[in-house]
């Protein structure tokens, strides 16, 4: 490797070899077409101190079609034919990132992704939290892979095949798969973000960015729990001719509130158990019944209310409590139960009951290489029925029939605030809504 292009690279002390590969590739190609790449913009853990942070100019500057040219060269697909108009990208960006243990730190040095033929690029406005981001730290997480489950902007790229729905411009929100050593470039705690455009969602100039933000992880993991694993009778687009009861474990969260409204637009009764302060939230939904689940005869209340013949139960909580009040909760003829998380076989201790459990993002019907259990394989048949999921939710969300869960927007703009948010969702502290964060050159 030249000397000069040596000491051009990027901090790398944050990456994976295959990270190291695509920063040099970038960095040589940038190189011999005249276009600096940009380099750390503030100090954070893998920043490169010694390279001076470039001005706001350096970011506006137009690239000509040589640079457009060689970035393709040198692997990133961005095609000029794809962006119309001619978009200035820098090559590399700020993210959440995890480091060679697991832990998650703002990088300065990460590359662009590339995009697909079916994908879009956004410039990302806001970044919701969820629980996985927590999880997939530690062992769960891939060094150098971005971080992030929601995410809400404007697109800035658009791939060919993509081209039919979506144009520079549009406002969008989309779940993306975070942590995926398959995919590191994909998480959405970064300043760009690739998007599948069958499961990005164009937002209605009526709904915020913010808050539209807190919408993706939730449409695509409820559709599959309630109409590929529970399959309760009825969908939004036709409702059940024989309503059943189905019973939301944990309603007033994130996941809960989807839940909760798309059994009702299902035609199908919402009931759900929540802590009473949240009762006013999840009837707003559209639940029937709420009952505390701090009450150690919840689960007989449930019980009592459904008359001993509840079929559904959607555990939107995860743990061996919530499965042993939902299996107590089911009734007498047994039914089926789809948690969200892997839940131990001694647990299931009904054989009426069917357990099953479900991961959201699994719709995009790509491999995503997660460690067992959550390891996905590719499944063509799953991506259909993902992709007419969205479009359904699209409607719904174009005729104003879907709302996001009520979110908190962090004070603190920028990564540093969703650093924080991350904390916060590990203390456990989130309750009755969803934590966004702005990116900071938004406001
Ligand atoms: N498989 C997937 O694709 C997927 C996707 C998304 C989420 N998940 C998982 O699903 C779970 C929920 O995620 P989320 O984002 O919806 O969570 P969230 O919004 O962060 O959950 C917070 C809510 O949990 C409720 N809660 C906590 N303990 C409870 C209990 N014992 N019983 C009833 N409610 C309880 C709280 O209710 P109160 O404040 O009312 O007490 C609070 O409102 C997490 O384990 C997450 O990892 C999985």
């Amino acid at each position: 490797m030249p000397q000069q292009m040596t000491a051009r690279l990027p901090s790398i002390r944050l990456t994976s070899s295959l990270y190291q590969v695509q920063v040099q590739g970038i960095g040589l190609g940038l190189e011999l077409c005249g276009f600096a790449p940009l380099y750390a913009r503030h100090g954070t853990s893998g920043s490169d101190s010694d390279t001076p942070a470039p001005t706001p100019n350096t970011r506006q500057e137009k690239p000509n079609r040589t640079s457009l040219r060689m970035i393709t060269q040198w692997g990133n697909r961005f095609a000029p034919s794809q962006m119309s108009p001619p978009t200035l990208l820098p090559t590399h960006q700020d993210a959440i990132v995890a480091d060679q243990s697991g832990n998650l730190a703002i990088s300065t040095t990460v590359p662009l992704p590339e995009i697909r033929s079916d994908e879009i690029l956004i410039k990302t406005t806001a970044v919701a939290i969820n629980p996985s981001d927590v999880k997939l730290t530690g062992q769960m997480a891939a060094p150098a892979a971005i971080a992030g489950s929601d995410c809400a902007g404007i697109v800035v790229a658009v791939g060919e095949i993509a081209q039919e729905r979506f144009k520079v411009g549009d406002r969008v929100c989309a779940p993306t798969v975070p942590m995926d050593p398959l995919n590191p470039l994909s998480g959405a705690f970064a300043e760009y973000v690739p998007l599948v455009a069958d499961f990005a969602l164009k937002v209605p100039k009526t709904l915020p960015l913010e808050h539209a933000a807190a919408l993706g992880t939730g449409v695509a993991t409820i559709g599959y729990a309630l109409f590929r694993s529970l399959c309760i009778p009825g969908h939004p687009e036709k409702k059940a001719m024989e309503p059943a009861t189905v019973l939301v474990w944990g309603g007033s969260s994130a996941t809960g509130t989807m839940a909760i409204q798309l059994i009702r637009r299902s035609g199908c009764i919402p009931i759900t158990a929540c802590s009473p302060k949240n009762f006013a939230l999840v009837k707003s939904r559209g639940a029937e019944k709420a009952f505390d689940y701090h009450d150690s005869e919840c689960a007989a209340q449930i019980k009592a209310y459904t008359g001993n013949a509840l079929d559904f139960a959607l555990d939107c909580v995860c743990d061996a409590q919530s499965m042993q009040a939902c299996y107590a909760a089911i009734g007498r003829a047994g039914g089926s139960y789809t948690t969200l998380e892997p839940y131990h076989q001694k647990l299931h201790t009904r054989k009426r009951i069917r357990p099953d459990w479900i991961l959201g993002i699994a719709l995009f019907g790509r491999e995503i290489g997660w460690k067992d259990p959550y390891h996905v394989e590719a499944d063509a048949e799953l991506r259909d029925f993902g992709r007419r999921w969205f479009q359904c939710v699209q409607s719904l969300l174009d005729r104003g029939e879907i709302q996001p869960h009520p979110v908190r927007i962090g004070n603190e703009v920028g990564f540093e605030g969703v650093m924080k948010g991350i904390t916060l969702m590990k203390q456990k502290t989130v309750s009755g809504e969803k934590l966004v964060y702005r990116l900071k050159d938004t406001r």
